[in-house]
């Protein structure tokens, strides 16, 4: 199957009470795990495209891979630019294929961010691919920020009401206390702050920075009404772990099918057990998603 739109698999999984899990890829193996995952788990799925990715693979390879892997796919897959930082490559994205493409407009104005996510907005709708956008800033853990400043950054219910119907995006990452990268303590969500945006606003809502985030508390954020939940770190970690164990326990091993192939199956396991705590495993069939 093509590209599915993420617009359609987050109206399902508005209407079921689920959020699709939406995972980074940045080669082969990763890709083959998200997928392999998904199909383990009977799930639709998002893969996506960062900007370090980009760089690292290009967007034509990377654009071409995921492509493959939707059309031989037995679920359905959404690809989607994360974090995109400009008009220009949101074009780029859309003209390569990608089903969805993100605007992060977040560092900017208010007003800039909505102008901006509104002009990707009426190029993209055109021709069927959805926009997520951010409101509020979502930082890394290594940004070393105090409580109260991390506060300020976090979404305000009332700007995003203003926000979504300025600016035409169909779902929107919010700020609710997590982080991107590795948490040096545990991350405390602003549940209270969740229920007022999903109160205030009518599009799927968007978590990213969830790796590292307790089970717990990624439950209560889909209850609350989180429909799409972006994880890249616990990936990468799985990942790197898998080489580290692999090399050091057999120090003859020298072929990169065995080394890589060891590290996709501890990548599919992490997917699996997301889609899983997401509540998405099985909704392949009612998620469908008319292809792109
Ligand atoms: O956009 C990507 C995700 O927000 C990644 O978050 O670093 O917690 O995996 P993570
Ligand atoms: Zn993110």
């Amino acid at each position: 199957m093509a590209f599915v739109a993420v617009s359609d698999l987050l109206r399902a999984a508005d209407a079921d009470g689920y959020a699709v899990g939406a995972f980074n890829l940045n080669n082969l193996e990763i890709l083959q795990a998200i997928i392999a995952a998904a199909e383990a788990e009977q799930a639709p799925v998002i893969i996506q495209a960062t900007q370090g990715g980009i760089k690292y693979g290009g967007l034509d390879y990377i654009a071409a891979m995921a492509r493959v892997a939707a059309e031989e796919a037995r679920v359905p897959v959404a690809l989607n630019l994360d974090h995109g930082t400009s008009f220009e490559q949101a074009v780029r994205c859309i003209k390569a294929g990608f089903s969805a493409v993100m605007v992060d407009g977040s560092k900017l104005p208010f007003d800039e961010n909505a102008a901006l996510v509104k002009k990707v907005v009426d190029v993209a709708h055109a021709v069927g691919v959805s926009v997520e956008a951010e409101l509020g800033k979502i930082g890394g853990t290594e940004d070393n920020i105090t409580v109260s400043q991390r506060e300020a950054l976090m979404t305000d219910p009332e700007e995003a009401a203003e926000f979504v119907a300025r600016s035409g995006a169909d779902a929107l990452a919010v700020s609710i206390g997590t982080a991107h990268g590795v948490y040096q303590g545990e991350p405390k969500l602003d549940f209270a702050r969740l229920q007022e945006i999903a109160r205030a606003v009518s599009i799927p809502l968007v978590l990213h920075g969830a790796s590292g985030v307790p089970d717990g508390s990624i439950r209560e954020a889909v209850r609350l009404g989180i429909r799409k939940i972006n994880i890249d770190t616990e990936i990468r970690l799985a990942f790197a772990g898998s080489l580290r164990e692999l090399l050091a326990r057999d120090a003859g091993v020298y072929d990169p099918r065995e080394i890589l192939g060891t590290a996709r199956e501890a990548m599919q396991k992490v997917v699996q057990e997301k889609i899983r705590l997401f509540g998405a495993s099985g909704k392949a069939r009612s998620a469908g998603g008319a292809g792109r």
